[in-house]
């Protein structure tokens, strides 16, 4: 099992309901592997000072949450050289047009074109982060990538370079496929239903964050969007704002959200439980997250082991797929 996030900003709560819960409820059966990806975060990180720093403290966030580094391999992504070295022969792997065909590239260079002080620059990164990824998923012969739902395109496009790798070099890679949860596949914008909630937002406030205080979680819920109607039912293209509120409750108290709409008539009671069922989730996440700040030097021992674990086993891969292309061995 592999699965990555990038640090950029910080975890909110479709990152944990759609993925990041998953990664621990595996971590146990599975031979685990979480990298943070700093190379991806790059396609769109131009300040200095900042991607050290989110990294660390998304590394803080994954033990927060309950990964456990005597079971899961936590790492760092640029501290496994052969992503980027493997990620070259994705690239040459993947065809120009299917990386056109991405829906994230449309999205996200669409929305740096509407922000007046990005809207010049689009990296060339931002369009062949697929070969990259997809180089991420391979190297550790990955079955099951718990992902959420925007990242299914992303799970498809490895599938297609690894048969067609295969297919061009004989049998090298295993092919992954996507594994999304039951409820909170999809967690959406509280402000704007039809939206995922996303780091790339325009405001914070129909964003949850995972080190959101009681009070600004009740507040954002309060303020959801709903629609003029008041009939609490599941029905996500009729009802987008409902039916993300019982979504999100399902997922952090174990209902099926249809059952539960048929506990509520109106939108207050189930704005204030979905609220108070987060503020729950978070308190014991924050708690352990603000330990284990206190100690970087730790953080960093945990993440450098993690690299050596890691490499372990890419290296490996790399060698079988250079092997495979025919490149004379170094
Ligand atoms: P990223 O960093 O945007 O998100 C990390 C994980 O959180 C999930 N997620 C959501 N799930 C439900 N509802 C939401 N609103 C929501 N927003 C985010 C994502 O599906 C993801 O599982 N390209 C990836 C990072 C990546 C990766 C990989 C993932 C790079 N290499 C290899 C898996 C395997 C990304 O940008 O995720």
């Amino acid at each position: 099992m592999l699965s990555c996030i990038q640090p950029t900003g910080d975890v909110h709560l479709g990152n944990y309901l759609g993925a990041l819960r998953n990664w621990v409820a595996g971590q146990h059966e599975n031979d685990a592997f979480h990298g943070i990806v700093d190379l991806h975060a790059l396609t769109i990180t131009e300040a200095p000072d900042v991607l050290g720093q989110a990294t660390l403290q998304l590394a803080a966030m994954l033990f927060a949450v309950g990964l456990d580094p005597d079971e899961a391999t936590i790492f760092v992504q640029s501290h496994v050289p052969e992503h980027s070295q493997l990620g070259w022969m994705m690239e040459c792997t993947v065809s120009y047009g299917e990386l056109t065909r991405m829906t994230q590239f449309k999205d996200k260079s669409a929305k740096r074109q509407e922000n007046t002080s990005t809207a010049e620059f689009i990296s060339a990164g931002l369009f062949t982060y697929p070969a990259l990824q997809a180089a991420d998923i391979l190297l550790y012969d990955t079955d099951e990538v718990p992902v959420g739902e925007d990242q299914r395109q992303h799970i498809e496009i490895t599938r297609d370079i690894a048969i067609r790798f295969n297919h061009r070099f004989g049998d090298t890679f295993v092919l992954p496929k996507a594994v999304t949860p039951k409820a909170g596949a999809r967690v959406m914008d509280l402000q704007d239903p039809t939206s995922k909630m996303s780091k790339s937002a325009n405001t914070d406030s129909g964003l949850v964050y995972l080190l959101d205080e009681p009070a600004a979680v009740r507040k954002k819920f309060k303020r959801a969007v709903t629609d003029s109607d008041s009939e609490v039912r599941f029905d996500r293209a009729e009802k987008p704002g409902v039916s993300n509120l019982l979504e999100i409750l399902a997922a952090c108290t174990g209902g099926a959200p249809e059952a539960l709409a048929a506990g509520y008539t109106q939108y207050g009671p189930l704005k204030a439980d979905a609220g108070e069922a987060v503020i729950e989730l978070l308190q014991p996440i924050q708690a352990r997250y603000h330990e284990l700040m206190t100690d970087r030097g730790e953080l960093q021992s945990l993440l450098r082991k993690g690299a050596g674990k890691a490499r372990e086993v890419a290296a490996v891969t790399l060698a079988r797929a250079q092997a495979a292309a025919g490149m004379l061995p170094a």
